[in-house]
């Protein structure tokens, strides 16, 4: 398998401590032997990420993140540091879709829909994030797809700064 992430659930809310290390010793132990190629955290603190790192490579880190919930905003920046793909899982909000006056009215402004804005910001929030929208309609995921060809610029990015403060 190319990649394979270890989701952590300490929490019932979002990543909360404790040792990872025996689980991460395990996979790298199928590193070792072949069947595993890469290695990958998932709702994860920084403490685990860095105890993880000291056991084996981590390619790539899948926590919780969006235009309205940025914890991870220091976190992303540390994983670019060090070459480490950020994959924020609910980039579109999950169960509850993004929903904020600011976005609609960017996206009307730019002939996008609110989604492929929201999808737009996080490409360009850091060069090591990597998207997984997730979506049961065709006509979405083509949508979705689009949404890298869309380029926000400083003001914009300014603006849809602020729907995370005012959340
Ligand atoms: N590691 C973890 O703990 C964890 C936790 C949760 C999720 N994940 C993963 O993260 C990925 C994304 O998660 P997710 O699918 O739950 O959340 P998401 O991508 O934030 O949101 C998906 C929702 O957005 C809707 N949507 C998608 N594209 C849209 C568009 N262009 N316009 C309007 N609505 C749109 C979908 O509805 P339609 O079906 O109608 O398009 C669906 O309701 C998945 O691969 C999932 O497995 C990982």
């Amino acid at each position: 398998m190319d990649v394979v992430n270890l989701r952590i659930m300490f929490g019932m809310h979002g990543p909360a401590e404790g040792s990872i290390e025996a689980q991460v010793t395990k996979l790298a132990e199928l590193q070792r032997k072949g069947l595993v190629r890469n290695i990958g955290l998932s709702n994860v603190t920084r403490a685990q990420i860095q105890e993880g790192r000291k056991i084996c490579d981590i390619v790539c880190v899948q926590n919780q993140y969006n235009l309205a919930h940025r914890d991870d905003d220091a976190l992303i920046d540390e994983l670019a540091r060090h070459g480490i793909a950020y994959v924020p899982f609910f980039p579109l909000g999950g169960f509850s879709p993004l929903q904020s006056s600011t976005l609609s009215g960017v996206a009307e402004r730019l002939g996008a829909t609110p989604m492929q804005v929201a999808l737009a910001w996080l490409l360009q929030r850091s060069p090591n994030v990597l998207l997984i929208p997730g979506t049961s309609s065709v006509g979405h995921l083509r949508e979705n797809l689009a949404a890298a060809e869309l380029e926000l610029s400083a003001d914009v990015l300014r603006e849809l700064n602020g729907v995370a403060k005012a959340a």
